[in-house]
């Protein structure tokens, strides 16, 4: 994406501003006009004075004051119009970064998982933070004085070949120099600065990576090891930046070197031409100052691509997630067909997560409404992969999954999600209260339908227990809870939520022998009037399904009932003995 490209999507950004943006930019170009107007009648009064010398007090003023009448009217409208665009801009800007942030984070929670696992959400949270920081920056600069600096180059520069040609050529020569100087900079540091941003993105993943697992670290004695790895990618950093400021230290050096070169020349060639009769006094001093707001606008708009050039890795990085299509989204034709009857159907489903291993090979079942399919089967079998595809964290390679005789690509996604509740193998909760956590899935809960759910998951004696109750924050994904605490809130969570078909990915492995009993029970419960997929680990849950899958490297590779597969004495009766010393059984 080149400079003007990234420039044209920062623009875009600005929606519904546009039109403010416009006012702005005619007043910016109104206060560039305006800025010619000071040196020129300066010049004029030099020059009325120097001619009346010889004139009465009164007549040398009967000149001058028209001059300065027109002055102060400059002065005074410059004063309001820089006023409200400082005002504006930095309304405007403020605004439009809001915006952004909202338009950022909306898209990166619409992507699907598939894109979520590939990028750290550190590394997301800094493209987010940098980015719209680096779009506010833009918008408020260049609203408030670069727009205002370039367009007082393009008019002075006529203005001065009017005044004096001679003299303004020195200046074209130094606005030239000053443009090859920023333009042959900017191509030498582009790709630094690229690799900059990039160990920058590492920083921020590393950082967030390591402040997430603070207990993991204090416990593996892993402090100096992590601070390490964080001091390597700082040295990349400085590596790749210290030859970039050295450049634009070059730059500003340079720059320096021909305003003085500049000047010089101009009062040079200035006296020569007083000399030669060809320049009034009124003319150099309006040239030397023409000269002077020259310069400071050359140095700005040096100043501007230089940050430009810092900023516009980060944009590009922005505007890539932005432009991330998400690989899972309603079809044209997407329907809600309202609450599910319950039957699942997988057909022949393949699904790979890198396209070259296999995590499901051609998996075929039936959930009939109300019942109760367990998967059972070693770690890594591909358990969690096949029920995630029902919710389509992922879509399948090839096969069909469908609800209610519907593939599940032609429902809404919205509507898909709110007819399936899951229970995560890990549970994952929010910073916030217990009652927040729980309201997730039913915003609208009473308290009173709180409460019910909590004791039908065994989960309001340990909430009551808290200090605030239902109102008690949690911590980061629920740490001030232990595991058991946390999936019986998850638990509560999906009985809020009441959606006809259940996923229940190992709900119970964290409970004690007793709380475990009396969830199944209310667990048991919920399953009657809803299908259900359990990835189960405990006896009980496998030896209340209706129907048993095995699975083996994505495959399944026997399914029964309980006893059909007991009796087969097979890879089931296998797991079953290891598992649960069950040989006398
Ligand atoms: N997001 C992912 N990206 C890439 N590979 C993955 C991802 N999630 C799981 N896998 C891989 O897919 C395979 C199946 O994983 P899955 O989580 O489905 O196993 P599982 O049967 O649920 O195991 P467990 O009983 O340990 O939870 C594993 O080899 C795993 O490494
Ligand atoms: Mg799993």
């Amino acid at each position: 994406m080149g400079f003007l490209h990234l420039y044209y999507r920062v623009v875009k950004l600005l929606g519904s501003d546009q039109r403010l943006g416009w006012v702005l930019s005619f007043a910016n170009v109104s206060l560039a006009c305006v800025l010619f107007a000071e040196p020129i009648i300066f010049g004029r009064v030099i020059d009325a004075l120097s001619r009346s010398s010889n004139l009465p007090r009164f007549e040398i003023w009967s000149v001058v004051w028209p001059l300065l009448v027109i002055w102060i009217g400059f002065g005074l409208f410059t004063i309001v119009c820089s006023t409200a665009v400082a005002l504006f801009s930095d309304q405007l800007a403020h605004r439009r970064r809001h915006f952004a942030l909202g338009e950022y984070v909306e898209h990166v929670l619409h992507l699907p998982l598939a894109q979520q696992t590939k990028t750290h959400s550190g590394r997301l949270m800094k493209i987010m933070l940098q980015g719209t920081d680096t779009l506010w920056w833009l918008w408020l600069s260049f609203f408030r004085e670069h727009l205002a600096a370039m367009i007082s180059l393009i008019i002075l520069i006529p203005i001065a070949l009017y005044i004096n040609w001679r003299l303004a050529l020195v200046l074209i020569v130094l606005c030239l120099v000053f443009s090859y100087l920023t333009h042959f900079v900017l191509r030498k540091t582009q790709g630094l600065q690229q690799q900059i941003e990039s160990h920058h993105s590492d920083l921020a993943e590393l950082t967030s990576d390591t402040l997430s697992n603070i207990a993991l670290i204090q416990s593996f004695s892993r402090i100096q090891i992590e601070l390490n790895s964080l001091h390597q990618i700082s040295q990349r950093v400085l590596m790749a930046q210290f030859p970039v400021l050295s450049w634009w230290a070059v730059v500003t050096v340079l720059c320096r070197t021909t305003i003085t070169i500049s000047i010089l020349c101009i009062i040079v060639l200035g006296v020569w031409l007083f000399t030669q009769s060809l320049i009034t006094i009124g003319e150099i001093v309006t040239f030397v100052a023409f000269a002077g707001i020259i310069f400071s606008r050359l140095e700005q708009v040096v100043g501007f691509a230089n940050k430009l050039s810092t900023d516009a890795p980060r944009l590009k990085e922005f505007f890539d997630v932005l432009d991330t299509a998400p690989a899972i989204k309603d079809s044209p034709n997407a329907i809600d067909p309202g609450r599910s009857k319950g039957l699942v159907e997988f057909h022949q489903v393949c699904f790979s997560y890198n396209r070259q291993q296999l995590a499901l090979d051609q998996l075929s079942f039936v959930v009939k409404p109300g019942q109760t399919l367990a998967l059972v089967g070693a770690s890594g079998a591909g358990k969690s992969s096949a029920l995630s595809l029902l919710y389509r964290a992922f879509d399948p390679q090839s096969g069909s999954i469908k609800i209610d005789g519907l593939d599940i690509r032609q429902f809404q996604l919205t509507a898909l999600r709110r007819n399936i509740g899951v229970v995560f193998q890990e549970p994952l909760l929010f910073n916030r209260s217990i009652a927040d956590n729980l309201r997730i899935g039913c915003p609208h809960a009473s308290d009173e339908e709180l409460r019910a759910a909590c004791v039908r998951a065994q989960a309001l004696d340990f909430i009551e227990q808290q200090s605030d109750g239902f109102n008690t924050i949690i911590g980061e994904r629920g740490r001030t809870l232990s595991g058991g605490e946390r999936q019986r809130l998850s638990i509560a969570r999906i009985l809020l939520k009441d959606a006809p078909i259940l996923i229940l990915d190992e709900a119970t492995s964290a409970l004690d022998t007793l709380t475990e009993a009396s969830l199944i029970a209310a667990l048991k419960e919920v399953m009657q009037s809803r299908s259900t997929l359990v990835i189960a680990h405990r006896l009980s849950t496998i030896r209340e399904a209706n129907h048993i899958l095995v699975m083996d490297a994505g495959q399944v590779v026997e399914s029964g009932s309980f006893e059909e597969l007991y009796q087969q004495g097979g890879r089931f009766t296998k797991i079953m003995q290891q598992q649960y010393s069950l040989s006398n059984l």
